[in-house]
């Protein structure tokens, strides 16, 4: 049996297409999910096109839907439960996912947002977890309008730090101080004052920038580089009182992070912003949506809409 799954392929636009694979054979600690909705990160575009994702295997890291075959070994949700996860491979109908990268999504959030949660979600959770951020830290968020910028702005207003938001224009900064930013900055323009965290996902000029309004004992956390410019140090820009800048990727399970930001999401202490949505079919559109700084939080694309069948329970063992 075969799943309809988006493949990369270096020959389609934003070298991906809607093909078949073989139907996921799970490991004893893995379950199966029948995913009605995925979300689209920045990441994503990259690994289509970086040979990260070989050609024909299946993109995506963020899923979710219904568990269809619980684990073998007995660990994680049982079959009808509504999950979300972090799991590469994640653009498919079928996907086998362990049971450590899976959260039970609470009663009363839609499937639709909760799928925003996993990689931009938890990027924003563990770097500021890794920075340390709460009350009197000042703590600046660039790329604050995208996926990991409007999560992290969020967070870390909610653990009582002062948040400065950078973003791209005027435009791309609505919303952001309702989330909670006490600052909304176009660029780093006018910031003098030193912050104590910076959660960077632009690179380029801009890391270099930040690292300057850094103060010492700072931590400046590398999330993404999505300026595509490297970044220059002047000499001795290095040198001086202790401060930091870490490299972050997400590693290990994301199950427990994930419930955390479901549970937030669903009692409406975290606000998931959809800025497109539409069928996986339409993959084209939503990366360039995407690359083109026009989607204000997440992308999320739905999964077979029209031809969806009812979950097919699939037999143990
Ligand atoms: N290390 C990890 O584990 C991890 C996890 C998640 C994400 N990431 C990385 O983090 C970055 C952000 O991901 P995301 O999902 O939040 O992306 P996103 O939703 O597309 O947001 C990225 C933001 O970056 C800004 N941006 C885009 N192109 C830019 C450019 N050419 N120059 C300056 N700013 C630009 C945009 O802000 P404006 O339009 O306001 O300028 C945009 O809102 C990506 O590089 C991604 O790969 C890494």
């Amino acid at each position: 049996m075969s799943v309809r799954a988006l493949v990369v392929d270096p020959s389609a636009p934003a070298a991906v297409r809607l093909g078949e694979v073989p139907d996921p054979v799970p490991a004893p600690g893995q379950v199966v999910v029948e995913v009605s909705h995925a979300s689209l990160n920045y990441g994503d575009l990259n690994d289509a096109r970086s040979g990260r994702v070989p050609v024909g295997a299946v993109l995506g890291s963020d899923a979710a839907g219904v568990v269809v075959r619980a684990a073998a070994d007995g660990t994680g949700p049982a079959v009808g439960t509504r999950v979300v996860a972090l799991a590469s491979g994640a653009f498919a109908e079928r996907v086998a996912i362990d049971t450590g990268a899976i959260a039970e999504v609470p009663e009363g959030l839609d499937l639709a947002k909760a799928v925003a949660l996993p990689v931009a979600g938890v990027a924003a959770l563990r770097s500021l977890r890794a920075a340390g951020s709460g009350p009197g830290r000042t703590v600046l968020i660039t790329g604050a309008s995208g996926g990991v910028g409007r999560f992290a702005v969020q967070l870390a207003a909610r653990a009582g730090a002062h948040v400065i938001a950078s973003v791209g224009s005027t435009a791309r900064g609505e919303g952001l101080a309702e989330l909670g930013a006490d600052e909304v900055l176009v660029g780093l323009e006018g910031l003098e004052r030193p912050v104590d965290v910076v959660i960077d996902s632009v690179g380029g000029s801009q890391l270099v920038a930040a690292w300057h309004l850094l103060a010492p004992g700072g931590s400046v956390q590398s999330v993404g580089w999505t300026s595509g410019e490297p970044a220059v140090f002047p000499p001795y820009a290095t040198v001086g009182p202790a401060k930091s800048l870490t490299s972050f990727v997400i590693e290990g399970g994301a199950g427990p992070d994930l419930a955390v930001l479901a549970g937030l999401a669903a009692e409406g202490a975290l606000t998931v912003e959809i800025g497109w949505q539409g069928a996986w079919d339409r993959f084209t559109e939503a990366a360039e949506a995407l690359r083109g700084r026009r989607v204000s939080g997440k992308a999320v694309l739905e999964v077979s809409r029209e031809e969806r069948r009812a979950p097919a329970l699939l037999p143990q063992g």
